[in-house]
């Protein structure tokens, strides 16, 4: 089956279960789940039945795609991403981007859990991506047949909307939420970095490093879709003191610094 044909089954089968015209599609990161408790409910899917979407394997991830209303607003959620160091490929990882793209979301919202490498950024800070580097080593847009899905050269002018992030950052300083701005770079993992990896990232002027966003950005512009992504930072990556992971850690902070995103993701929805 082509690749062609396996989108429009899965987006078949999403409309056949009512999901429709949807305006804004989310993507929830590590420890940012509580959003969909905010949602007006009407379909929660797990990916595991819906025709060629990969299946979450990470046990922190649930693995659902809800449909509902937030802020009076439709959208639809993918609760649960994909990761290259699951050991899917770029077209499994940002497979729900396109799907959530097919169904018709106009606009998309992404959160994720990062490491600062901009020692001035603290644990628990929210950072406003602004740009990214791909540090992953390959594009979700480099295979055969990509330029009939969207633009196979799709600029990379404005990855990240410049009439969101102003937006975003009005309604952060309005709820007094302190938002950081930065350059996110994304790697493969699973594996943290190395103090030589965290050195090159600070000469590279990264604000933050994390294993995921950077496709599905990608993927959204080769779609001509607005996007807007956030991080929250869940540790400080300082090669001259550099600490043992600790994935609980990382959860938990995210999970204390959710309440900000939600309420900066709910009023971004109502303003759009
Ligand atoms: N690297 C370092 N720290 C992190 C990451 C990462 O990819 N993700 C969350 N914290």
């Amino acid at each position: 089956m082509t690749k062609q044909q396996q989108l429009k089954e899965t987006k078949e089968y999403l409309v056949n279960k009512g999901i429709s015209a949807p305006e804004i599609g989310i993507v929830l990161g590590t420890g940012l789940g509580k959003l969909v408790d905010e949602i007006i409910i009407e379909q929660e899917i797990p990916y595991s039945e819906i025709p060629h979407f990969p299946q979450a394997t990470v046990e922190f991830h649930s693995g659902k795609l809800i449909y509902g209303t937030l802020s009076g607003k439709k959208v639809i959620v993918m609760s649960g991403r994909f990761h290259l160091y699951e050991g899917y490929n770029l077209w499994e990882v940002t497979y729900g981007i396109r799907t959530i793209q097919q169904i018709g979301i106009k606009t998309l919202l992404i959160s994720n859990a990062a490491g600062a490498i901009n020692l001035n950024f603290k644990k628990g800070d929210l950072m406003l991506i602004e740009d990214h580097l791909n540090l992953q080593g390959s594009s979700p847009l480099a295979f055969k047949g990509a330029g009939e899905f969207g633009d196979l050269f799709a600029d990379m002018l404005e990855p990240y909307s410049k009439k969101l992030n102003t937006k975003m950052k009005a309604i952060a300083k309005t709820n007094d939420i302190d938002l950081k701005e930065g350059v996110y770079a994304s790697v493969v993992g699973p594996q943290l970095e190395t103090r030589a990896e965290y050195r090159m990232l600070q000469i590279l002027e990264v604000d933050a490093v994390g294993m995921s966003t950077v496709p599905e950005v990608i993927v959204a512009k080769h779609l001509r879709l607005p996007c807007i992504a956030i991080s929250v930072l869940t540790d400080e990556c300082d090669p001259k003191n550099l600490q043992p992971v600790n994935i609980q850690e990382i959860i938990d902070v995210a999970g204390k610094a959710e309440p900000k995103m939600i309420t900066l993701f709910k009023e971004l929805i109502k303003s759009i």
